[in-house]
C-alpha cells in the first residue's frame, strides 16, 4: 500500500487530509524457535510486508482508528482519558495499549489523533501482525508528537502490551525484530542481555519462501502458555543444582548431564528443545557467516524436528508443508517460523526452481491437507519507521 492510496482512504473516512505516514513490518525467525522466553538467542528478520498508517492529530482528546482489513468493525473511537482494555474495540486494544502504556512510561501525548491502518501481512499467520501494529502505534505518536522515545522503550513497551493488556504471554524476539530490523540482515538477539548484532543475510542463488498453512491458530495463545510453564518447571528443577537464571545458560553437554534432575518425561524434552536450539541457533549464525549454506540449512531441518518431536507445537498442516518442502530439489532447509500450532513455515530455495518448487509443494499441501497453502517470497526490509 502506497501512501497516496491510504492518503485517500483516510480522506474518504474521516473527511480530512492526513499529516503523515509511517510503516511496521512483519517478521520471520529464521531459527531460535521458544528459545526467546527462556533466556536464549532468536535470529529473526524484518519483512517488507507490514502495517500502514495515515495519521492527522486532533485538537481534542479524542482517538478514532479506523482499519481496511476490518470494515466491518468501523471507526473506534476513545478517549486518551480512558485507556483500558476493551473487548469490543478488537485490534484497536493494540494501538490503545501502546497509547496507555507511553503514556504512563512519562512520554507526553498532547491530543488525540485519526488514523487509518491497512496491513498486508497475511492475515493470522504468525508473521506478528500484532507487534507490527504495536510498534506502527509507537512510531506514528513519536512522529505525530514529536516524542523521542528510545526504540528499545518502544520494544519492550509493545511486550508489555502483549503480556498485560492483552494476555498472551509472549517473549521479545517479535517486537525486538519489527523495531530493529535492518534490510538484507537478520538479527542476532540475546534474549537474556538484549545485546544484539545485525548478520547480513547472503544466500546466494537462494530465497526466502514463506509457506501459510492457512489453519487458524486454534488454542495458539493457551498452549503457548502451557510450554512457557512446562519450561519454568524444568529450569525451577535444574535450579536445585545449577546457579542458572534461564535454561539458554546451559551448553548441550550440561542439560544432557543434569537432565536427570528434571521428573516428567514431557518437562524434560520441552527443556531439551529450548537448550539445544540455543545452540543450533549460534551454530547457524557462524555456519552462514562462514557461507556454509548446506550446514545452515541442515540446522534450519533440525529445529523444526525438534519443535516436532520435542516442543510438539507443529501439527499436521506444518508437518506437511515442511516435509513436502524438504522433498523438492534445490532446498537448503525448511521449518515452521513464529509460536506454531499453525501460522507459516518458511524455506530456503533455489532461486530457479522457485516455481516449481511452489507447484510441487502446494500440490502436495493441498492434497493431503484439503485446502490451499500460500505461498510469498520474503524480502528482508527495515523496521519500524515513518514515511
Ligand atoms: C511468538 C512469540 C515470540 C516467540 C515465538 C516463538 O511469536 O510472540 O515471543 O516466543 O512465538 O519463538
Amino acid at each position: 500500500m502506497n501512501s497516496p492510496a491510504l492518503n485517500s482512504i483516510f480522506n474518504e473516512i474521516f473527511e480530512a487530509v492526513p499529516e503523515k505516514s509511517f510503516f511496521a513490518p512483519g517478521r520471520i525467525n529464521l531459527i531460535g524457535e521458544h528459545t526467546d522466553y527462556n533466556g536464549g538467542h532468536v535470529f529473526p528478520c524484518a519483512i517488507t510486508y507490514g502495517t500502514y498508517a495515515a495519521a492527522k492529530s486532533r485538537e481534542d482528546r479524542k482517538v478514532r482508528l479506523y482499519s481496511t482489513n476490518f470494515p466491518d468493525k468501523g471507526i473506534i473511537e476513545f478517549t486518551l482519558d480512558q485507556l483500558d482494555y476493551n473487548k469490543d474495540h478488537n485490534w484497536a486494544n493494540y494501538p490503545k495499549g501502546m497509547i496507555r502504556y507511553i503514556s504512563e512510561a512519562g512520554h507526553q501525548i498532547p491530543t488525540g489523533f485519526d488514523c487509518v491502518i491497512e496491513g498486508n501481512i497475511p492475515n493470522g499467520a504468525g508473521l506478528s501482525s500484532s507487534a507490527s501494529i504495536e510498534l506502527l502505534t509507537g512510531v506514528l505518536v513519536e512522529g505525530l508528537f514529536g516524542l523521542e522515545i528510545p526504540r528499545i522503550d518502544l520494544i519492550k513497551i509493545g511486550k508489555q502490551v502483549e503480556n498485560r493488556f492483552i494476555g498472551v504471554n509472549s517473549g521479545i524476539m517479535d517486537q525486538f525484530a519489527i523495531g530493529m530490523g535492518k534490510k538484507d540482515a537478520g538479527i542476532l538477539l540475546d534474549c537474556q542481555s538484549l545485546k544484539y548484532k545485525y548478520a547480513p543475510i547472503q544466500l546466494e542463488n537462494h530465497k526466502i519462501i514463506i509457506m501459510n498453512t492457512n489453519k487458524r491458530r486454534e488454542l495458539a495463545d493457551s498452549k503457548y502458555n502451557e510450554r512457557r510453564g512446562e519450561c519454568e518447571e524444568a529450569l525451577s528443577q535444574l535450579q536445585q543444582k545449577l546457579p542458572i537464571e534461564a535454561l539458554g545458560q546451559l551448553s548441550d553437554r550440561e542439560f544432557d548431564e543434569n537432565q536427570y534432575l528434571i521428573t516428567n518425561e514431557t518437562v524434560c524434552k520441552r527443556a531439551k528443545h529450548a537448550v539445544y536450539e540455543n545452540s543450533r541457533t549460534l551454530r547457524a549464525l557462524e555456519e552462514l557467516k562462514a557461507g556454509n549454506l548446506e550446514a545452515f540449512g541442515q540446522l534450519i531441518n533440525q529445529s523444526h524436528i525438534s519443535l516436532r518431536d520435542d516442543y510438539e507445537v507443529t501439527g499436521m498442516e506444518l508437518d506437511s508443508l515442511v516435509e513436502a518442502a524438504w522433498n523438492q530439489p534445490g532446498v537448503l532447509g525448511a521449518r515452521m517460523t513464529g509460536a506454531g500450532f499453525g501460522g507459516c513455515a518458511i524455506a530456503i530455495v533455489e532461486n530457479d526452481l522457485v516455481e516449481s518448487f511452489i507447484e510441487n509443494v502446494g500440490a502436495a499441501y493441498a492434497d493431503k491437507i484439503g485446502y490451499e497453502a500460500d505461498f510469498y517470497v520474503a524480502s528482508i526490509g527495515d523496521g519500524a519507521k515513518a514515511l
